[in-house]
């Protein structure tokens, strides 16, 4: 796929994921040991694409303070700035310039998948359609944008999260479009290509098709949703070519120190400098770099931000601990709960749900 170009959209600002987003943009936060964009730009260069335009916004110069010209990946990378998000659409046809290929892959940043990516090209091409959309089928439809589509793979209609769903296919957030329907995206203002474009060309006829797979497929824009993507990375349910170890139940980055009899388990990302003290338990769990989980400390489906400690003998579980917070000893933190950066828990707190 020498002959196609590849639009990552990374200019979010990735609200749900705070705190963890107040100091990286979602798509740098580290992943199974490296930025999550890290996993899917291995995937599209392993498709064949060279060329990559990452659309930014939020906390923009940090894509190019990591990835730079791309080399090191096989890719050549450019940078598009957004100086206020102009939304997915916005984003597209505000790197539309840059673009050359007569048919250009556009990406979600923030999608994990093991889809096939040359199948959907060949779908599209096949097709002739104007634009492809990947459409992956979920169990439970209801919080995505359900997307029908009729024998021929046209697709019928775009429905935004409904209680409803007419069919299990979502929309997976990949696409293929022809350059010059990706040009007629309006400039310089806010568009929804989900709510906006996608619409506006069903309803003049164009032909949108639709390549609908069982891929494996996750969206991280939620803590839970990172912990569980990451940890599938970690144990190779779901494909990377950019992981920084093998797979297993853990991956341990240079500089850690991980105790011998500590369990660390479940897919765990373990950062550098990060220490996991005697008897300690860490189970499909991302520990930022420098993080300390103390001897004893238990620490189960979560975030624990870059410095931050959890001490001896607590127990963390579905919680996001922001950067240099500290949970006191024999502290219990569960329920989705987050913990705002540099705030201190005293020991032997209970807390089951309000953020700190
Ligand atoms: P939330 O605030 O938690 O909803 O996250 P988000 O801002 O990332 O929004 P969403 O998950 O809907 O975005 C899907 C993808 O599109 C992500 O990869 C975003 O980085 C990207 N994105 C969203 N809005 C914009 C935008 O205005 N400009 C650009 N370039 N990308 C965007």
């Amino acid at each position: 796929m020498d002959d196609v170009e590849a639009v990552v959209l990374v200019g979010g600002k990735g609200t749900r994921l705070r705190p963890l987003t107040l100091s990286a943009p979602k798509p740098m936060l580290p992943t199974a040991g490296v930025p999550f964009l890290a996993h899917l730009l291995s995937r599209i260069r392993a498709a064949g694409v060279r060329r990559v335009v990452l659309g930014t916004s939020y906390l923009a110069s940090t894509f190019e303070e990591h990835f730079g010209d791309g080399e090191s990946l096989g890719l050549e990378l450019t940078y598009v700035v957004e100086e206020a998000p102009l939304g997915t659409g916005g984003g597209i046809a505000n790197v539309a310039q840059h673009l050359t290929s007569e048919n250009v892959m556009v990406f979600n940043g923030d999608v994990l998948c093991g889809t096939d990516l040359g199948a959907v090209v060949n779908t599209h091409r096949h097709t002739d359609a104007d634009v492809t959309l990947h459409l992956v089928r979920v169990q439970d439809p209801r919080a995505y944008g359900c997307v029908p589509t009729d024998d021929d793979g046209r697709v019928l209609a775009f429905l935004e999260k409904t209680e409803d769903p007419p069919t299990d296919q979502i929309n997976a957030g990949c696409y293929v479009f022809k350059r010059s329907i990706l040009e007629e995206i309006p400039r310089g203002r806010v568009v929804s290509v989900e709510r906006e474009t996608f619409p506006g060309l069903l309803e003049r006829g164009a032909r949108v098709s639709g390549h609908v797979d069982n891929a494996y497929w996750r969206d991280m824009g939620t803590p839970g949703d990172l912990v569980h993507g990451s940890a599938d990375l970690v144990r190779g349910v779901a494909p990377s070519a950019a992981l920084p170890g093998p797979v297993g139940e853990s991956i341990v980055l240079e500089g850690a120190d991980v105790a011998k009899d500590a369990f660390v388990f479940g897919g765990t990302a373990v950062g550098r400098d990060v220490v996991v003290g005697e008897g300690a338990k860490v189970e499909g769990s991302m520990l930022f770099d420098g993080a300390v989980i103390a001897a004893g400390a238990i620490v189960e489906s979560s975030v624990v931000g870059a410095g931050a400690r959890i001490e001896a003998g607590a127990h963390v579980r579905d919680a996001v601990i922001g950067d240099r917070a500290v949970v006191g000893a024999h502290c219990e933190i569960k329920g989705g709960m987050r913990i705002w950066p540099d705030v201190q828990l005293p020991p032997h707190g209970i807390r089951f749900s309000a953020d700190v």
